[in-house]
């Protein structure tokens, strides 16, 4: 594939993916307000560019088999909690944003969790476990077969978990 080709399907790929949750977020925002048919029709627009960046992602060689996909997915995540968030999260200790600090920190666990759940998953493809993952709407932490009293992460109550079947 041309190069230049290759880099702008990277950042459509970005931008099109950021604008999906941005207009999820609009979209929340504008229900809250009592505006339902604009939130409506964020979520229609959020639709169409999650379509548009699925779309790049396909000719990006990016989606490989699941065995791939799950190294890829570990070395990902890896990356985040070794290098990114720590970086991160110091900087933020730095300028004193403790808010920041706190969302990097709580993603920075909650990736060691994803990480560990991904190797399980290889460790044993084809051979995986049926079981559901309650996910803490505050901070992402993945919990195996029930919600915990209260996550380990965060905090949130068990009221704050959804399940993933
Ligand atoms: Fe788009
Ligand atoms: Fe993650
Ligand atoms: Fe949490």
């Amino acid at each position: 594939m041309g190069e230049i080709t290759q880099q702008n399907l990277t950042k459509a790929f970005s931008g099109e993916s950021q604008a999906n949750r941005k207009y999820l977020a609009f979209s929340n925002k504008a229900d809250q307000e009592g505006y339902g048919q604009i939130a409506k029709l964020f979520r229609a627009a959020a639709e169409g560019e999650a379509i548009h960046a699925l779309s790049h992602l396909s000719k990006m060689g990016v989606v490989s088999s699941t065995e791939e996909n799950l190294k890829a997915a570990i070395s990902g995540e890896t990356e985040e909690f070794e290098n990114m968030y720590p970086k991160m999260i110091e900087e933020a200790d730095q300028e004193d944003e403790v808010a920041s600090k706190n969302g990097f920190s709580n993603a920075n666990e909650v990736e060691k969790i994803h990480a560990t759940l991904y190797r399980k998953a290889l460790d044993n493809l084809g051979k995986n476990e049926d079981v559901d993952y309650y996910i803490c709407g505050v901070c992402g932490y993945v919990a195996e077969s029930e919600a915990p009293d209260v996550c380990p992460v965060c905090g949130a109550p068990m009221s704050s978990f959804r399940i993933i079947n």
